[in-house]
């Protein structure tokens, strides 16, 4: 019987590794694309998400860590280390116990969700919690990294990037063609600049006919590319992407215009409705960062820049599991009742 390899076996000749790379791997990748039934008639486009939380941790950041670890490996690395609003730390943190290396993980204090630290704790991860952002961490993470024995893991590491490029293949692969557009929440800036790499090297090969328009969400709390300028102190409830000032700012612009595409900004409340509609009629349960997307192109449709008919990719980039709060938050509590078929009938509603 088969069974997905993993990134680095199944896309070997596409990335920077040789046949003595001591590959390091959990199996990521191979996701799901779902369509999207709700989206696709809201939209009158064909809707597809690409779900990225069903990879080993939980997100899209171990197509970019197995990459990642294993050069590190490759070059004799004992130490790794990362700035992460979450997701990158509880990847790095599983992907180093694999290398049987030690991690270290610089966090935002108080703005990480639970889940992701507890990640980084289980995996035995050296966690520090800055008293700063985001790009508060990523600066020390750098410097650390210049200045001491241990490897930068984020993704101004180019492999990364990468690793994290094989997500447009596998939509290729599965599409028969790149989608029209594809949509994906920004934060720091690495995916998008990931996925239009991916996408640009297909079609160079003639593996699809052309590109998609590449379509980027932040939170308008925390949306620096489309103010232009740095945001000192980023806010949004969508912490994986409280970012003020992204390291691959440049290419997510290049992305963009490239591509004929957009980067706008969607509200709190709009990523909070999307992740609701996500969940409770798509029934794919993602973190509140990953609903920018889906924020972003109904936000698109409503303003009449949609034309029907097209292919649409959202990237959903994270398990709702990671940070269940806004799932528990504002519903109604569960009604407590005695072991009785005939009350519980009752309370279901069955009668
Ligand atoms: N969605 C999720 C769930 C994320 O964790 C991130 C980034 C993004 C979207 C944005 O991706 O940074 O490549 O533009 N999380 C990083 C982290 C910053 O530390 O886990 P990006």
């Amino acid at each position: 019987t088969h069974q997905w390899r993993g990134i680095i076996e199944e896309y070997r000749d596409r990335l920077p590794v040789s046949d003595t790379t001591p590959v390091v791997t959990l199996r990521e990748g191979g996701t799901p694309l779902v369509p999207a039934q709700v989206l696709s008639e809201r939209t009158g486009c064909e809707v597809h998400l690409k779900v990225e939380g069903a990879n080993p941790t939980g997100s899209f950041k171990d197509r970019g860590m197995t990459m990642a670890i294993t050069r590190a490996k490759e070059e004799g690395a004992r130490a790794v280390i990362c700035a992460s609003t979450g997701n990158t730390s509880a990847s790095a943190a599983a992907y180093a116990v694999r290398a049987g290396m030690v991690s270290a993980v610089l966090v935002p204090q108080g703005k990480i969700a639970l889940g992701k630290m507890g990640q980084a704790l289980v995996h035995g991860a050296k966690i520090l919690q800055v008293d700063g952002n985001f790009d508060d961490c990523l600066t020390l993470a750098r410097a650390l990294s210049e200045n001491y024995p241990v490897a930068l893991v984020n993704s101004v590491n180019p492999v990364r990037i990468e690793g994290q490029k094989t997500a447009a293949f596998e939509i290729v692969d599965m599409l028969g063609d790149a989608p029209d557009i594809h949509v994906l929440p920004v934060g720091n800036a690495g995916n998008i600049t990931a996925y239009w790499k991916g996408y640009r090297e297909y079609a160079a090969d003639g593996v699809a006919t052309g590109t998609p328009r590449m379509w980027g969400f932040q939170a308008s709390g925390s949306a620096p590319i489309v103010r232009g300028e740095v945001v000192k102190d980023p806010s949004t409830i969508a912490t994986a992407i409280r970012i003020g000032n992204p390291a691959s700012w440049q290419f997510a612009l290049a992305a963009r215009d490239e591509s004929g595409g957009l980067i706008d900004e969607v509200t709190d409340r709009e990523i909070l409705r999307a992740y609701r509609l996500l969940a409770a009629q798509e029934g794919v349960f993602v973190e509140p960062a990953s609903a920018a997307s889906v924020a972003g192109l109904l936000k698109a449709a409503e303003q009449g820049k949609v034309d029907p008919g097209q292919r649409i990719v959202c990237t959903v980039t994270g398990n709702g599991l990671k940070d269940p709060d806004w799932a528990v938050a504002g519903a109604p509590q569960p009604v407590t009742v005695p072991v009785d078929a005939a009350t519980a009938a009752e309370r279901l509603g069955l009668v």
